[in-house]
């Protein structure tokens, strides 16, 4: 199991981050190991709040969310992120802020065909009456990723499995 390392789970809104992450950190807290969830959407009404969607918010935001991560890995917590994290360069100073020994990066992928037909929030049908402008993967960037550490395709495996295959990764066996 890995207790020592800080799980940053990006993707699309929608991609599933913060179910995964919450089911990690169950996982975790059942085997006795302190967890964290630093989820982006949350933080910004905390420690993040203030800060936008334009490119330079959201690398602070996330430049943030990494400084918190290494101190929790201090006191020995585990830090599971939940966090857009649109742009490669960003996702490389995470690295390079926590340190790469320290951080499994998890690309939480899904298209956004059917990240807007799962809509869990309601924010895509918002975006298309333009209540919301620069909206990640519509009307603004989201960057691939050739850095993740692992990668979780919730088109194409169910909730369950992606959970299964993640936990898997993180070296746990479990039963759902
Ligand atoms: S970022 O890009 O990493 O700084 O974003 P993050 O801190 O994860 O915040 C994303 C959540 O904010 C809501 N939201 C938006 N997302 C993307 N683009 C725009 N314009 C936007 N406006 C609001 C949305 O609920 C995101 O949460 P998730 O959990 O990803 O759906
Ligand atoms: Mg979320």
């Amino acid at each position: 199991m890995i207790k020592n390392k800080a799980i940053w789970l990006f993707g699309l809104s929608g991609a599933g981050k913060t179910t995964l992450a919450k089911q990690v950190s169950q996982t975790y807290e059942k085997a006795n190991i302190k967890t964290i969830l630093l989820d982006g959407d949350i933080l910004r009404n905390g420690i993040n709040k203030g800060l936008g969607f334009c490119k330079e918010d959201r690398s602070e935001n996330v430049r943030r969310i990494a400084e918190v991560c290494k101190l929790m890995l201090q006191v020995g917590t585990v830090p599971i992120v939940s966090a857009i994290t649109p742009y490669e360069s960003d996702r490389l100073k995470i690295m390079k802020v926590i340190g790469e020994e320290n951080l499994v990066l998890v690309h939480v992928k899904c298209p956004i065909d059917t990240c807007e037909s799962r809509d869990p929030k309601g924010l895509y049908a918002l975006v298309r009456k333009g209540e919301i402008k620069n909206f990640t993967g519509i009307s603004d960037t989201y960057e691939n990723t050739k850095i993740a550490s692992l990668t979780i395709n919730t088109e194409e495996d169910s909730i369950d499995t992606s959970i299964n295959k993640l936990l898997e990764s993180l070296s746990i066996k479990i039963e759902i």
